[in-house]
């Protein structure tokens, strides 16, 4: 095991473990499916999906996806996820493992999923480089997360809300850029859609998002 491996806390969110799959049958009933669909609709190949939580998006992935390797740190949320793998019609392997230390040959996918999870991973920059390793010369990486909104007012609200928010959620950080870390990671944007997730004609802290595709480059 390398040594930033062996230094870095097993991740254990019992709370929130229990807590997310009703958060996420509620999120996905105001639309979240809808973006987990849009998310994965052009997926081909061999996937990693990072930070699987529950395998909420097992179900959607095309059938030009011949297989996926989920990985998934937390033991809870991980066994959810390989109940899920069990129905799901795309071949799913689910693994334990963080997005830091993906466990994946380098060049050897096609994509990398990352869904609701760059706001809950300690160290972005190395999740990304990890990304980046596992994917081959031209690969992509789909993302579909919650960022900080464009308008400062409301992202001092969610800086405020930052302080507590973490704590309740399983670490999730509501103050996050992820296409400057994707583009900083070295990865080229290909397209991102910005929105505002509202539940019920409201925002919430985490309406602000972003759905999209970047690029590995080709050497
Ligand atoms: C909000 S949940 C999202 C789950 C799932 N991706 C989805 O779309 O529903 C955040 C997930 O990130 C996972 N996570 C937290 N830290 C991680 C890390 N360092 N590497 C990989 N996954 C991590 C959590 O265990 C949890 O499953």
């Amino acid at each position: 095991m390398p040594m930033a491996a062996a230094r870095r806390p097993k991740i254990k969110h019992p709370f929130f473990a229990r807590l997310y799959p009703r958060i996420n049958a509620f999120a996905e009933a105001h639309g979240g499916l809808d973006h987990r669909r849009e998310l994965l609709a052009d997926t081909e190949g061999c996937v990693v999906e990072v930070g699987a939580g529950t395998g909420a998006n097992f179900a959607h992935y095309p059938a030009k996806v011949e297989k996926v390797i989920a990985v998934e740190p937390e033991p809870r949320l991980r066994k959810l996820a390989t109940g899920a793998a069990a129905e799901s019609s795309a071949p799913v392997d689910v693994r334990e493992g963080r997005a830091e230390e993906l466990p994946v040959p380098d060049g050897s996918v096609d994509g990398v999923v990352a869904s609701l999870v760059l706001c809950s991973i300690a160290d972005v920059p190395a999740a990304l480089a990890e990304a980046a390793r596992v994917l081959r010369p031209g690969g992509r990486l789909y993302f579909y997360e919650h960022i900080r909104s464009a308008d400062p007012r409301f992202a001092r609200k969610q800086r405020r809300i930052n302080l507590v928010w973490p704590l309740l959620a399983g670490g999730c950080n509501l103050d996050q850029d992820p296409e400057r870390a994707i583009e900083e990671a070295g990865f080229t944007i290909e397209h991102a859609r910005h929105f505002d997730f509202l539940v019920n004609g409201r925002t919430t802290p985490s309406s602000p998002c972003v759905i999209g595709v970047a690029r590995k480059p080709e050497s």
